[in-house]
């Protein structure tokens, strides 16, 4: 098929099966027989449970799953499981929990598990008098929501509050109503969505409009977490330490490295939300939009000098859940919920904003002390010899003596790996 000749246009697609979609693909792609094999390795999730996951699903991708260790938060000790592509996170975020755990740990407290379903009223003709209105009548409004999900509110969750505000649009006003729902263990989106629907065409009838969207919000700012540390400043060494608090003030004064600096947060974030099938969209867009309450981009995380302490704190919203979606039918994200040892959650999202810190402080002593490149060089010195042959303490020695010649390539590789042997059969 020549490319011009090539339409994406494929009616049925999703209704063909899996093998069916994939000699489409390969024929559209020129795929080998080993592409092949490669996309339908469906070694930890059964491909039943994959289609009923997407649509059009063709295969599988796997990535790495590690574990990063040291990590004490609230005086529990946890081994955390994350998914990452990066060389270095993993690395990294043990390392600095390493440093966290000599003290009391990590200490992180996640609020209410607060959602919010936004439902915008276009068309209102009197908006200013219905949003009265909306609050007299939020009693009905909320039994009405809550009738959605018997099961939520006998477990103690369901609406519990109804906010209301006036949007003025380029098309005119709009009143915006919030229900603000406890979602326990769940992620929430559903549940919420499912409540917005239910209540708009009462809050139409009380505002005489028409409700545009009935949709989560977000902007998860009723389910933050805040994780904090203290370490002893000999444990860092006064230099590094002020050095760090230097980072911190330039990330607070500069939109260009607070983006950066967040960046290393999530970098440990999103690792355990992929290990445990979140919807790690709703978590970055949450994050960065509460990077930027105050109008301008911050850095989620701060570090400052206290009384002999590096002290390093961090607020983020995390809209995350234990119970439904992929991380109940994910096998893996189950297996990585039982590693975690969670029982709620809050503690998930205590733990998950624990990671941001401890990769977020790795991050940044790295960077005042011997540069990021470093440890990505030893990686890469690692994994250039590893391909080259080298096995069991023969990587460490290949590795450092590259590192040290400042030599890194697959072919020194080899030969400090034949040199070694030969030596050593000597
Ligand atoms: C790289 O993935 C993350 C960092 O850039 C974060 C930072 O600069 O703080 C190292």
């Amino acid at each position: 098929m020549g490319q011009e000749t090539k339409s994406s246009r494929i009616p049925g697609f999703y209704n063909l099966s899996l093998d069916d979609r994939l000699k489409i693909v390969r024929d559209w792609a020129a795929l080998t027989d080993k592409e092949i094999s490669m996309l339908k390795c469906f070694d930890n999730l059964d491909p039943k449970i994959a289609v009923s996951m997407s649509e059009n699903v063709i295969g599988s991708i796997c990535y790495p799953l590690s574990i990063a260790t040291n990590f004490r938060i609230n005086g529990k000790d946890y081994l955390i499981p994350m998914v990452t592509e990066e060389p270095s996170v993993v690395a990294a975020a043990s390392n600095a929990a390493r440093f966290m755990r000599r003290e009391e740990g990590i200490k992180s407290k996640s609020d209410k598990q607060y959602m919010i379903a936004q439902i915008h009223v276009i068309k209102s003709p009197m908006p200013k008098y219905s949003t009265l209105e909306l609050l007299l009548r939020k009693d009905e409004i909320l039994d009405l929501a809550n009738s959605t999900n018997k099961t939520l509110v006998n477990l103690g969750g369901g609406a519990k509050d109804l906010e209301v505000r006036i949007l003025e649009t380029r098309r005119g006003p709009v009143i915006s109503v919030h229900l603000v729902v406890d979602v326990l263990d769940a992620m929430g989106a559903n549940t919420v969505n499912t409540m917005a629907e239910a209540v708009a065409p009462l809050i139409e009838k009380i505002t005489g409009g028409e409700a545009r969207l009935k949709i989560v919000s977000n902007y998860a700012v009723y389910r933050l977490t805040r994780s904090w540390v203290r370490i002893p400043i000999e444990d860092v060494g006064q230099d590094v330490a002020e050095k760090i608090v230097d980072a911190s003030a330039i990330a607070e004064a500069d939109v260009y490295r607070a983006v950066t600096h967040n960046k290393g947060i999530m970098n440990g974030i999103i690792a355990v939300a992929l290990a445990t099938a979140q919807d790690h969209r709703a978590i970055e867009a949450g994050a960065h939009a509460y990077a930027a309450r105050s109008g301008a981009y911050k850095p989620l995380s701060t570090w400052d000098i206290e009384n002999g302490y590096l002290i390093g704190v961090l607020e983020i919203p995390l809209q995350i859940g234990i119970v439904g979606g992929a991380t109940k039918t994910h096998p893996i994200a189950r297996i990585a919920l039982k590693i975690l040892g969670v029982n709620s959650a809050r503690e998930l999202a205590e733990v998950m904003a624990a990671v941001g810190l401890a990769q977020n402080f790795a991050a940044l002593r790295a960077l005042v002390t011997s540069g990021i490149q470093a440890g990505h060089m030893k990686l890469h010195a690692r994994n250039i010899a590893i391909m080259a042959g080298a096995t069991g303490e023969l990587i460490d020695i290949v590795t450092e003596t590259m590192i040290r010649e400042g030599k890194i390539s697959y072919d020194y590789a080899k030969e400090l790996i034949e040199k070694i042997t030969q030596s050593q059969s000597k």
